[in-house]
């Protein structure tokens, strides 16, 4: 089912998602080679506990962390832990914050130090994809607009596009109707209408789009090895056009 939120409920999200976009830039400053994966999620998890909201992906069906960080092939669930970043990895910072009742759903892919302009422009090329689906996002458009754009986009760049993962519907929960996939037409899916809220989030690979998961139970990696890259925004329909709940 998919639901309509009040103006009153976006605000909510909205309050929700500032919190999870300052506790990204809060986390960035110390992204640096020689610090853990572990180190970073205990400084996200502290951030939004003392801003009065929850990192609703700890202990979500068990997940291990406050934050999902996935390095390098490493495609999304990554679980925190000792391994130290270093130069010339990527690494995807991907969690919700819950306040007040309300989720919020962001994901920035972050480079440790220099990088080939191979996987430069990956992770830019992500980005951009994820600013096509975007756009797409107004009354009256289909999910399958926003899905055609990032394909689109994705294939004109020569990336692989994950398709056991996608975007989706959030609210009172991380996960909600309907699904947001990555691919497929335009003119097809859901209609959509003002007080929908959504979270748009391409995963685009250097190389193939298979992924597999590890014997942890939770990390996605891609099947050949090939870096990944993902970003993530929550996104409401508004009367005529759309708004940003993370990212600005
Ligand atoms: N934030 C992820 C998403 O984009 C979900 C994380 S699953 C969890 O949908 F178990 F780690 F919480
Ligand atoms: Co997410
Ligand atoms: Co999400």
């Amino acid at each position: 089912m998919i639901t309509i939120k009040s103006e009153r409920e976006i605000e909510l999200m909205a309050a929700a998602g500032k919190i999870n976009t300052e506790a990204h830039k809060l986390a960035e400053k110390h992204l640096k080679p020689g610090v853990t994966t572990k180190q970073i999620d205990d400084i996200i998890k502290k951030f939004v506990i003392d801003n009065g909201a929850y990192p609703s992906c700890l202990n979500y069906e068990g997940f291990p962390g406050a934050a999902c960080i996935s390095v390098n092939d490493e495609v999304v669930h990554g679980i925190p832990s000792n391994r130290k970043l270093k130069n010339g990895d990527i690494v995807k910072l991907d969690f919700t914050v819950r306040k007040d009742g309300y989720e919020s759903d962001m994901t920035r892919t972050y480079i440790i130090g220099e990088v080939s302009k191979e996987i430069e422009d990956l992770v830019k090329n992500t980005y951009e994809a994820l600013q096509r689906g975007i756009a797409m996002v107004k009354p009256g458009n289909h999910i399958g607009d926003i899905s055609h754009a990032i394909e689109e986009y994705a294939h004109e760049h020569g990336l692989g596009v994950v398709e056991e993962l996608v975007g989706h519907g959030i609210g009172t929960e991380m996960h909600e109707d309907p699904d947001v996939p990555n691919f497929g037409e335009a003119g097809k899916g859901p209609v959509l209408k003002k007080g929908m809220v959504i979270a748009i989030e391409p995963m685009l690979n250097l190389g193939t789009k298979h992924v597999v998961q590890l014997d942890d139970g939770w990390t996605i990696v891609t099947e050949d090895g090939k870096y990944s890259a993902h970003f993530e925004d929550t996104v409401a329909v508004t009367e005529d056009g759309h708004r940003m709940l993370t990212g600005e």
